[in-house]
């Protein structure tokens, strides 16, 4: 299983379409379920200069997307990842969490990675400490993690 992260295309509107609107998945990412927002979404977070957007590409298909967010050149990024319900449980994720922590050193010079992560979602814990993560702090029912 080899993946890889690239820019999105029309093709992968109806899967991350489908992402948007579980709300069990959403949920896990500390978000609401949402509607009809693709192009809204994609447009906002692929113009925010201070973060970057890839789709998990598996042979050629959407298999989910990984984040950059509030990056702070040389300094720290803050990750994201979401790989699609069908898809989890097979090495995905642990592969686009290296890849993106390495295009936030190797792009932007991040020193420390932060993620923020639902206390109970112990899965996405185990995975980030396993990549060398440490628990930061608390925020409410979130767990703050950082990787120097
Ligand atoms: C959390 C998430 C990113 C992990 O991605 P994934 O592709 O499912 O994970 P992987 O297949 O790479 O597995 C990572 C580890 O979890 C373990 N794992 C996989 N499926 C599992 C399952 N059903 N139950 C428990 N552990 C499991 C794997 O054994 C692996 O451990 P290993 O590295 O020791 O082999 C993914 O499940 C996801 O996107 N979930 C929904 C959104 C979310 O929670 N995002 C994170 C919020 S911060």
């Amino acid at each position: 299983m080899t993946i890889k992260l690239r820019e999105w295309t029309w093709f992968d509107l109806p899967v991350l379409a489908a992402l948007r609107a579980d709300a069990e998945l959403q949920a896990q990412l500390m978000a609401k379920p949402k509607q009809n927002d693709v192009h809204e979404w994609l447009a906002r977070r692929t113009s925010d200069p201070a973060g970057a957007f890839f789709i998990i590409d598996h042979e050629g298909a959407c298999a989910g997307f990984v984040q950059l967010t509030q990056v702070e050149r040389g300094e720290s990024a803050w990750v994201g990842i979401c790989v699609a319900p069908g898809r989890q449980g097979q090495g995905i994720g642990a592969q686009a969490l290296s890849l993106i922590e390495a295009h936030a050193r190797e792009s932007f010079a991040a020193r420390v990675v932060k993620l923020k992560v639902l206390q109970s979602n112990t899965r996405a814990i185990s995975l980030y400490e396993r990549h060398g993560f440490r628990r930061s702090g608390d925020d409410g029912d979130a767990c703050l993690m950082e990787k120097v």
